[in-house]
């Protein structure tokens, strides 16, 4: 406690906020007053209006707090606070000036007029841009007055504290960074007033600051390149992407319009945009051959004309829906059939516009045909013959490449190459069979067809075309082309004379055919031609001969007994087979009935006992008679003289003849005819069974019966042999009068 004694005048100071009854001073002391008599003498304090805060305790002379006395409520914004009384005592009136100075203590903190204040900057404000702020108010005086201010730290504003012109210290919000609206719109800074008192008291402001929108924001697409993909044969309208651009403007400055860029050059009308999404779509077809991808630009567009552009790549994905396409690029058609292995038939091109597996292709034909694919490069193959061609088997091919891509499923195609195969002449004619065998029956008429050959060619056109000629040999001392000739285009061969049988019976010509191929090939195969006989010759009678009407005269005794051998007719045919076999027969008699003639034998015979009415000369009429179609015969007389006796017979024997000097002649004629026949046909029967031996029995086969001809009287024997193929018999028959007895030869 300080007193102050000032001259005339006592002083103290109290800090302000005491509690009633708080010490002030020692008035008793300080003014030298008695204690005793400070009631009686009416001791108080006398003010106007600090009386209220101050009274004198009596008993201890001390002036002590009345009420608690707030200085910035007494003084107000003075800097020192006296508060002036007066102590009065009466008896005697004693007056002392007092002054108390009520001390400042910190009980205030600076404060705000408002708890919060909002401030508003423009986004576009510059750095050193200042904004006052409404200061704080601290009551207290001195040190305990507001001091300072400070702001809550951040990187845009900072406090610029002055001192106004009233001495009120104010501050100002100094910008320091540039303002980012769309960064941070708003900010909240605590604006701190502080005083120096002890203890140090502050007051808080909070200052929202408001960022105001400047159209300084460009569109900001949310990525910079968009990537869709859309498969090639999407359909017009398919969704591709939506873009999106971001505006952190405000209001229009951040109404986005979308659009394409044109400074790209891009399909027209395979895209669009729409304006408003962002949306982008097809709207066009697209060509994946033409292109695998799009970039395109889109921009996009506030409403104060800031433009941004972002790109949007369309990767078009390729599906399996090309076919694979076969183009044949050469082809050579027809190919020989010799050509050489490998020889080239055509070079094809087998691709697929697909890409990727959709367009590798894979390609086969049938294994089945001469040929295969032989790849080479870049989709190229070539077809090359891989086994002998022969036209002669397959002339011609359809040669089908299917051909795969190896897509997911896969997809084929296929084509048919139509090849023909030409001809070389590499076969040569072949006649039907090697040996031939044709007959033709003798008297034929020159020029008349016998037989005809065939060949044939399995090579076409001239290598085919055929023209048959006689390889030129000898038969029988004369070129074959004097018996017959052929005709070279239709092998027909015809006779060139008339062919006697007695004097031909068999002709081998060798037959050639070729062909007009170059080398012309040609094959010749044999024929073997067979006269056959005809009836053209009438048996021949060697016995008996006739004579200028003359005729033998057998003689017959009265008394022969019923078949009495009269004579023998001995006839030949120079006709080989049935139109060698005679017959005979009595056609004329002069007793019918009396004689009779075998019929295949020609023996004369009786038939009954000669009876005496019978004459005595007797004519016979002979017929003999081949066995041909038409017949032909001979006939020959006979007289025949029945006797009792012989010289009745002799004179009856010369009365009927005179030609009895050639009989003996005759008889030799006769006998050396049948032993050359009879020597003939042994020779011929000799021949056949050494052939029979020499050969195979397929060839010349002997009826063995033939063999036992000699034995069989008056028959015919007949020999046989069948033709190397079995298929024609010549039979040669020979005729034989083999028991002509040559005792009736007289
Ligand atoms: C080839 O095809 C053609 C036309 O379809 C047909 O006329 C011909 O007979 C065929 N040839 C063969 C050998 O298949
Ligand atoms: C064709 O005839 C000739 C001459 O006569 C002969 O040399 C050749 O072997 C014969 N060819 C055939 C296939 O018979």
């Amino acid at each position: 406690m300080i007193i102050t004694v000032v001259l005339g005048h006592v002083r103290y100071s109290v800090p302000e906020e005491m509690k009633p009854e708080s010490f002030v001073g020692n008035i008793a002391i300080d003014l030298k007053l008695d204690l005793k008599k400070l009631p009686t003498r009416k001791t108080r304090v006398v003010s106007e209006k600090n009386d209220r805060y101050f009274r004198i305790n009596m008993d201890t002379g001390v002036l002590i707090i009345k009420e608690k006395i707030d200085r910035e409520d007494v003084c107000k914004h003075m800097p020192s606070c006296i508060l002036p009384f007066e102590v009065v005592l009466e008896t005697p009136l004693e007056i002392h000036s007092i002054a108390v100075e009520i001390m400042d203590i910190n009980d205030n903190a600076p404060s705000f007029p408002a708890q919060s204040v909002t401030l508003e900057i423009s986004e576009s404000a510059l750095p050193g841009a200042r904004f006052l702020l409404e200061g704080a108010h601290d009551p207290d005086v001195g040190i305990n007055s507001l001091n300072t201010y400070s702001l809550t730290n951040n990187k845009y504003f900072t406090l610029d504290v002055k001192i106004g012109s009233d001495g009120r210290k104010y501050a100002e919000i100094v910008l320091e960074n540039s303002l980012d609206r769309e960064v941070e719109n708003e900010y909240s800074v605590i604006l701190t007033a502080v005083d120096s008192g002890n203890p140090q008291r502050s007051g808080t402001q909070q200052i929202h600051i408001i960022i105001l929108d400047a159209n300084d924001n460009p569109p900001v697409f949310i990525q910079d390149i968009y990537q869709a993909k859309l498969h090639k044969n999407s359909q017009i309208g398919t969704y591709v992407i939506t873009v999106k651009a971001t505006d952190d403007d405000e209001g229009s400055n951040a109404d986005i319009a979308y659009s394409f860029s044109h400074t790209l050059d891009l399909p027209p009308k395979l895209f669009e945009v729409d304006p408003k999404s962002g949306e982008v779509s097809l709207i066009g077809q697209l060509d994946y051959e033409e292109a695998r991808f799009y970039d395109i630009a889109v921009q996009a567009k506030d409403g104060g004309g800031l433009v941004t552009h972002c790109k949007v790549i369309v990767d078009i994905i390729d599906v399996n829906d090309n076919l694979p396409r076969i183009t044949v690029t050469s082809f050579s058609s027809p190919v020989p059939e010799d050509s050489p292995h490998g020889t080239v038939i055509a070079i094809l091109n087998i691709h697929d516009l697909d890409s990727g597996e959709n367009g590798q292709v894979r390609s086969v034909i049938n294994h089945a045909f001469p040929f295969k694919l032989k790849s080479t490069l870049n989709n190229y193959f070539t077809l090359v013959t891989d086994r002998p061609l022969d036209r002669e088997e397959t002339p011609e091919y359809n040669i089908t490449i299917f051909a795969s891509d190896k897509g997911s499923p896969p997809l084929y195609s296929n084509k048919t190459i139509f090849l023909e195969i030409s001809d070389i002449n590499d076969n040569p004619p072949t006649f039907e069979r090697s040996l031939f065998t044709a007959s033709v029956m003798e008297n034929n008429p020159p020029g008349s067809s016998i037989f005809t050959v065939m060949a044939h060619d399995p090579d076409s056109c001239e290598n085919s075309h055929l023209s048959y000629s006689l390889v030129d040999t000898q038969y029988q001392g004369m070129p074959v082309s004097s018996y017959v000739y052929i005709n070279s285009d239709s092998g027909v061969i015809h006779s060139v004379q008339s062919f006697d049988y007695e004097k031909l019976k068999e002709l081998q010509i060798q037959v050639k055919a070729q062909d007009r191929g170059s080398p012309p090939l040609s094959s010749n195969a044999t024929l073997n031609i067979f006269i056959q006989d005809q009836n053209d010759n009438a048996p021949n009678v060697l016995y008996p001969m006739q004579e200028d009407g003359s005729s033998l005269t057998e003689i017959v005794p009265r008394s022969a007994a019923a078949g009495y051998l009269v004579n023998k007719v001995v006839a030949i045919d120079a006709d080989s087979g049935q139109n060698s076999w005679l017959t005979y027969q009595l056609l004329k008699a002069t007793e019918p009935g009396l004689f009779t003639v075998g019929v295949h034998n020609g023996e004369v015979k009786t038939v009954r006992h000669i009876l005496d009415k019978d004459v005595t000369k007797q004519r016979l009429v002979v017929l003999v008679m081949d066995n041909g179609q038409p017949p032909l015969s001979a006939s020959v007389i006979f007289n025949v003289a029945v006797s009792n006796n012989l010289p009745g017979a002799l004179s009856e024997m010369h009365a009927f003849s005179e030609e009895s000097e050639h009989r003996t002649d005759l008889t030799f004629y006769l006998i050396i005819a049948l032993a050359s026949v009879s020597s003939l046909f042994l020779l011929s029967v000799v021949l056949m069974v050494s052939l029979k031996f020499c050969q195979t029995t397929h060839f010349g086969l002997i009826d063995l019966a033939s063999a036992t001809l000699p034995a069989i009287p008056g028959s015919y024997a007949s020999l046989s042999y069948a033709g190397a193929e079995g298929r024609q018999i010549y039979s040669y028959e020979f005729c034989l009068a083999s028991d002509s007895r040559k005792e009736e030869f007289p």
